[in-house]
């Protein structure tokens, strides 16, 4: 099977064997199966966070499983599940358009439901873990069902439970996450701490905008410097935000007075990575087909015909490059197989 279709970067790459999973019965079903059942497994969402540099010996488990639904509306809040196979911006739109605010902030974000808790997405000041109920997965040996709530998860910044592997008590390559509940809190509250969405009150006017009014800002800011994979192959964010302490912070102004840098709750500091990789002058630079984008350096982009060989490439040749300059290092944020 060619892969290339199967991930937003569109990086060529060869699956052994593909088999599509719509339900858990399904994913129970391979497990059972005599051929496949006790083989490893890959479990494959939209493919909008991964690098392939090579083809993958793993059963490729493609998860499309089905449907949204409001299962209770509490008096603190509205709990939505979704099968994991649906794209995570149709939960997203399908709620607003129940009258159900409170993932606006998530718009646009490329992938399924099912990949979301993964890296605990997030975006302009909201992430998956502040909207989270719980979850349902598959053993991928047992075929067992199994509900995992919050604190099982271990969401962290862009990291979970299913990011690590067993060796660090994780559950990657273990389960197939088949279905998620989502929690929209009542009474409903804007989110409007990040800096781009404050600039949209300032433009308009608008001060206590609804939830469709964020939704619409966010789209604009994200269509304005985000590239759709559709048109230009990408995996968004391509490095994680560094964290560091005031004293790392303290001597990166000092190297840089501009560098932009958040203040967290417990003290540290957390980086604007695609500042640091613009102020190394990356923008617009390539290996092959792997470019940096010019308008998010950030984001690096197949350009056409890119290998993950050169987009790994790139990527070090990035990271050599902000270490030496500001002695930090980036830590990528996809998966590279
Ligand atoms: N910046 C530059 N030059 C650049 C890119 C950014 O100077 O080329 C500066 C910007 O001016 C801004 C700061 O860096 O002051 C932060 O940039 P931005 O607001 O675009 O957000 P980000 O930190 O680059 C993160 C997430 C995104 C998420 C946005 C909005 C990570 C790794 N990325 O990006 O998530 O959409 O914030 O919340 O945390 C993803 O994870 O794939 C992703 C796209």
């Amino acid at each position: 099977v060619k892969l290339k279709d199967y991930n937003s970067f569109g990086l060529p790459a060869q699956g052994r064997v593909l088999l599509r999973v719509r339900s858990q019965a399904d994913v129970r079903r391979v497990v059972d199966h005599p051929q496949w059942g006790r083989a490893p497994k890959f479990v494959l969402g939209g493919g909008s966070n991964l690098v392939l540099t090579k083809d993958i010996e793993a059963v490729v488990l493609k998860v499309e499983i089905p449907g949204i639904r409001l299962v209770a509306e509490r008096e603190d809040a509205w709990i939505v599940e979704a099968g994991a196979g649906v794209l995570w911006h149709e939960v997203v739109a399908w709620t607003l358009d129940q009258g159900i605010p409170g993932l606006e902030n998530m718009a646009l974000i490329p992938g399924t439901v099912g990949a979301a808790p993964v890296q605990n997405i997030g975006a302009y000041g909201v992430e998956l873990k502040d909207r989270f109920e719980s979850l349902d997965v598959v053993d991928l040996v047992t075929g067992r069902a199994v509900t995992l709530d919050a604190r099982t998860c271990a969401f962290g910044y862009r990291d979970s439970v299913f990011k690590r592997s067993s060796t660090e008590g994780g559950l990657a390559g273990k389960c197939v996450i088949t279905h998620v509940r989502l929690r929209c809190p009542k009474p409903w509250q804007p989110q409007l701490g990040y800096y781009d969405l404050e600039r949209k009150m300032e433009q308009t006017g608008i001060h206590s905008p609804d939830a469709r009014q964020v939704f619409d800002w966010v789209c604009a800011i994200r269509r304005a410097k985000l590239p759709d994979p559709a048109v230009l192959g990408n995996a968004g964010s391509f490095f994680k935000n560094p964290v560091v302490t005031p004293e790392q912070c303290r001597d990166i102004i000092a190297r840089d007075p501009h560098v932009v840098h958040y203040p967290m709750p417990d003290g540290s500091f957390k980086l604007a990575a695609g500042w640091l990789i613009d102020a190394c002058g990356w923008k617009g630079k390539a290996v092959g087909g792997a470019a940096v984008y010019d308008k998010q350096a950030l984001v690096l982009v197949n350009r056409g015909g890119a290998t993950g060989a050169e987009v790994v490439t790139l990527a070090r040749a990035i990271q050599e490059s902000v270490y030496g300059r500001f002695g930090i290092r980036l830590e990528p944020e996809p998966l590279v197989v």
